[in-house]
């Protein structure tokens, strides 16, 4: 299927990148993939060789207001999922990269979105712009909840929204951020949260692997997700939304328990008493009312695809296990 629609990816080498990838190919969109890094590596899980080969990549560091407008520009962008980030430690070892390329690099993306024109812009924000679950008696957790963040990283995330909802009130460029918490899937190899990706990935490789926290979480897959991304993008929302992300919400030792009863032999452990410090409860209302229907696989499905799906790959030699240690 072709179409029209000329999308600008950013941390297109990414997890969610690369699934987003993925899926523009099946829609036949044309496609600009930025990124800084230049190795692929995330992409082969996801696609061929010749589809790697065939899109085009292009060298972009977000901080770069001028790189990022002449990219935006030079290529007729209609569309952005903009998703390149620094994720909770980077931010916190370095506070001055993680706001650079977090905040300020979103505000190069909005810039260009206003200057060029551009119709559907879909950017990450994420759950970690409320903060302690404490902070919310109210459940399920609504979009417009207060932001409450309580790492460097939840605020610059909270930055965004905010510069979202100026350049619509300012601009009237629209614009739907999206909130996810902990994404799973091929792909997912970094962050404290991969832990979730991870568990079904060493129970593919029947290998040992601990994760290092419990307690009540939203699970998204990431297929879903990036699907979400794009389908928030092609929106063209009329207004700055910011909006939730559900899933499955679930006891971290629940996901444990179905492992166990779909792969008996799976090795992974538990670290108790470990919660993460963000509400789990949420309200994706706001999402469906700019959508219609959400993608979601449940849990189930999606743990016996992906043991599947990294078997392939692990025989292929195309994972590095070495992930599993990190
Ligand atoms: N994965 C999750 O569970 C999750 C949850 C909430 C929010 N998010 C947000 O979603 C986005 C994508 O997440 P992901 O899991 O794919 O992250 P990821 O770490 O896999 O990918 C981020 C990409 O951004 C690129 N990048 C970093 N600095 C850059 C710069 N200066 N210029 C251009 N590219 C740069 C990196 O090279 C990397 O490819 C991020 O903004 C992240 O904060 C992710």
């Amino acid at each position: 299927m072709q179409n029209q629609q000329t999308f600008l990816v950013t941390g297109a080498m990414g997890c969610l990148g690369s699934w987003v990838l993925r899926n523009l190919l099946d829609q036949g969109a044309r496609v600009v993939a930025a990124d800084l890094a230049t190795e692929p590596s995330r992409a082969r899980l996801l696609m061929t060789d010749a589809e790697i080969a065939d899109i085009n990549w292009v060298s972009m560091d977000v901080t770069d207001a001028k790189a990022v407008d002449d990219i935006v520009a030079s290529n007729d962008v209609s569309h952005i999922v903009h998703l390149a980030g620094l994720q909770i430690p980077f931010c916190k070892a370095n506070p001055s990269t993680g706001a650079a390329v977090n905040v300020v690099g979103t505000v190069n993306i909005l810039e260009a979105a206003r200057k060029n024109n551009v119709k559907g812009l879909c950017y990450a924000s994420s759950l970690a712009a409320f903060g302690p679950e404490a902070n919310y008696p109210e459940r399920p957790i609504k979009d417009d909840a207060p932001l409450i963040p309580s790492s460097l990283y939840g605020v610059y995330k909270a930055a965004n929204e905010g510069t979202a909802k100026v350049y619509w009130q300012d601009y009237q460029l629209g614009s739907v951020g999206l909130r996810p918490y902990i994404v799973y899937g091929v792909a997912r190899d970094q962050g404290l949260t991969s832990d979730i990706a991870k568990a079904i990935l060493a129970t593919a490789a029947n290998k040992p692997f601990h994760i290092r926290f419990d307690g009540p979480v939203a699970l998204q897959h990431a297929n879903d997700t990036a699907q979400i991304f794009i389908r928030s993008a092609q929106a063209e929302y009329q207004g700055a939304a910011a909006c939730n992300l559900r899933g499955d919400v679930i006891e971290v030792a629940t996901f444990l328990s179905l492992l166990d009863e779909l792969f008996p032999e799976n090795q992974v452990t538990l670290k108790t008493n470990a919660p993460l410090p963000y509400p789990s409860d949420l309200d994706d209302s706001g999402l469906r009312r700019i959508l219609g229907d959400v993608p979601f696989t449940p849990l189930r499905t999606a743990i016996v695809a992906d043991v599947q799906r990294f078997k392939t790959l692990i025989e292929a030699g195309k994972v590095d296990l070495e992930q599993l240690n990190k």
